[in-house]
């Protein structure tokens, strides 16, 4: 394992890298990997942007945004003309780290945006008067390949794809691999996969150290050398709203998504 040095502080800030946290199977720890890593970022002084782009709403609640007595949320951004970004996004509990939160609503974008013209390009067009607002600026994306995903791929400058290691976790991430190359040639030239994440690790078992060993003997040096470890600190930090940095701060598990936010911006990945 390399040893990650703790990044020097920003001395300015802006414009933000957009990075689509996506996997369409679902259950992989997007959302929890997108608040985690946000929250690691954060501390180490970046300033982060969370977008809730997944219609279950996971990551505004696991940030403490009720988010069914929201008026206006991404899915008004998307659809509707005349609203301002800034006074949708709302700050957390922590320093640094804001959240751009969705709801049910947005389940009904897709539908909606089907017949608009460059339709792949809405949510790049809601960020941009918020880009130099931010480092970096993480979406967590819903386990699907639909429009929406492909808003988020076409918006982003890299895509990070959290696994589980589980026996059928390589199952998908062809046709994943495939889109993203489809992105890639003809809507975002400048899109890179900025690496693989073995979530859900289980050190116990040898089923979950073989997962790990057949990704890294597929995608090579594009895995993460930080796993992050199956532990129910991630789950109860979710019950509690809060990111397991600030939740459980001295826990590994905390400590894994620090070491992923320096990884990650060793890697040049994010500011
Ligand atoms: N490392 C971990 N150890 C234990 N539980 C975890 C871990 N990471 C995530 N979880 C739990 O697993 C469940 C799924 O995680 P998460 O919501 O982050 O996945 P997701 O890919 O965003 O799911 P979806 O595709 O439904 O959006 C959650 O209950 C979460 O708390
Ligand atoms: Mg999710």
């Amino acid at each position: 394992m390399p040893d990650f040095a703790t990044p020097p502080p920003l001395d300015r800030h802006g414009p933000a890298r957009v990075i689509a946290m996506c996997n369409q199977k679902g259950g992989v720890g997007k959302t929890t990997t997108t608040i985690n890593l946000g929250a690691a970022l954060a501390e180490y002084g970046r300033r982060v942007l969370l977008v809730d782009f997944d219609p279950q709403g996971a990551l505004s609640v696991g940030l403490g945004i009720p988010t069914h007595q929201l008026d206006i949320t991404i899915y008004n951004l998307l659809v509707e003309r005349g609203h301002d970004v800034k006074d949708v996004i709302q700050p957390t509990r922590v320093t640094n780290l804001d959240v751009l939160p969705a709801n049910i609503d947005l389940s009904a974008a897709e539908v909606q945006l089907v017949g608009e013209v460059a339709r792949e390009q809405i949510l790049s067009r809601v960020l941009r008067p918020v880009m130099d607002d931010y480092d970096i600026i993480l979406i967590d994306c819903q386990p699907s390949l639909g429009l929406l995903t492909v808003n988020a791929l076409t918006a982003a400058h890299g895509v990070i794809v959290p696994l589980e290691c589980e026996f059928f976790a390589m199952r998908g991430v062809a046709l994943l691999i495939e889109t993203i190359d489809k992105i890639t040639d003809r809507l975002n030239p400048a899109l890179t996969l900025d690496g693989i994440l073995a979530t859900m690790y289980d050190g116990r078992t040898l089923h979950s150290k073989e997962v790990v060993r057949s990704v890294v003997d597929h995608f090579q040096d594009r895995v993460f050398h930080t796993v992050i470890s199956r532990t129910i600190k991630f789950p109860d930090a979710t019950l509690a709203a809060e990111p397991i940095t600030s939740y459980a701060s001295t826990h590994s598990g905390a400590e894994a998504y620090r070491q992923l936010a320096r990884e990650l911006i060793s890697r040049g990945g994010a500011p």
